[in-house]
């Protein structure tokens, strides 16, 4: 399959900014796959993001060489909204997503589509939908400003969802949500995945990426210092150094190896780790 998000030799720098937030980033990401991007705190996840938007540099201007291809167009050739038709993009501040024009939030969840000129009866089924998918339908009649982060967080996905768009982007929408809130937000985005979107999710919760990601990018000052398969990424503690987070059982698993208890390979999810160090305790070759 073709990629739908490509950069060639990206690198970007932010205006009056000493140092590049973007290094020399080359990636093909494909339609319909799940992509989780992590890395330290500063290390360009937002950037990122953001130049795949579209955002940088034609809203922070700053200075770009490379290019950045949304369905084999380059970002800089869209028109101004057209790349919001392709792409939603949930903000890692979800107070800066609020328009600050509506009064509800079913009108801020249906500003969008009536920014599109959707015909109002297809609105209010859609929004309808939205809210009920992100467990918001309580709050529809709030005031945005009035809700707590972690409601802020699900009405700024319920905003994206209500667009269907192909691709989306969010980044950490899970910063100011319980476990259970978070575990219903990785619901939510795997129901988009199973109808075909492409999704570019920043998380620092990696046990969850581990779990429902397809492929993860890792970047560090910078720079794209993994790009592949979940499994040989989120086990390599290499990473450790470069303040990635590991799932506790791929940090277990390395333990385990290097105390002699010989896995099959290192696990990344907990019902990986129960076959994985079950065979391997089971067979007990290694126990003399
Ligand atoms: N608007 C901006 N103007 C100037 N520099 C910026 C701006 N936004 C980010 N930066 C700088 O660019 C680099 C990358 O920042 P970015 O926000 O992309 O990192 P991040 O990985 O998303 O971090 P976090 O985990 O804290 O969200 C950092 O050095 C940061 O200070
Ligand atoms: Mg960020």
């Amino acid at each position: 399959m073709g990629a739908i998000i490509e950069l060639n030799n990206v690198t970007y720098s932010y205006p009056l900014a000493n140092e590049c937030a973007i290094k020399n980033v080359s990636l093909k990401l494909e339609e319909g796959r799940f992509y989780g991007v992590i890395g330290q705190n500063g290390s360009g996840k937002t950037t990122l993001c953001s130049l795949i938007r579209g955002f940088a540099p034609s809203f922070f201007r700053g200075s770009l060489t490379g290019e950045v291809l949304v369905c084999g167009k380059p970002t800089l050739d869209y028109k101004p909204g057209e790349l919001s038709l392709k792409i939603g993009y949930v903000f890692q501040n979800p107070f800066s997503q609020i328009s600050g024009v509506k009064d509800t939030v079913f009108e801020e969840v249906a500003f969008g589509l009536e920014n599109f000129g959707v015909p109002v009866d297809e609105i209010e089924e859609r929004v309808i939908r939205a809210v009920e998918l992100t467990g918001i339908s309580a709050l529809a009649e709030k005031n945005p400003y009035e809700l707590s982060g972690g409601q802020q967080q699900r009405m700024a996905l319920a905003s994206i969802i209500v667009l269907e768009p192909d691709i989306m982007v969010i980044d950490e929408p899970t910063s100011q949500l319980d476990p259970e809130g978070t575990e219903s937000v990785f619901e939510i985005i795997k129901g988009m995945k199973d109808r075909k979107k492409t999704i570019i999710l920043v998380e620092h919760k990696v046990d969850l990426i581990a779990e429902h990601a397809d492929e993860v990018i890792v970047l560090d000052k910078g720079e794209v210092i993994r790009f592949g398969s979940k499994d040989a990424i989120l086990s390599d503690e290499t990473l450790l150094e470069c303040g990635v987070q590991l799932p506790n059982i791929a940090l277990l698993g390395n333990k385990l190896t290097r105390s002699g208890v010989p896995l099959e390979r290192i696990p990344i999810t907990e019902q990986q780790g129960v076959e994985i160090i079950g065979k391997a305790l089971r067979t007990r070759s290694w126990c003399k």
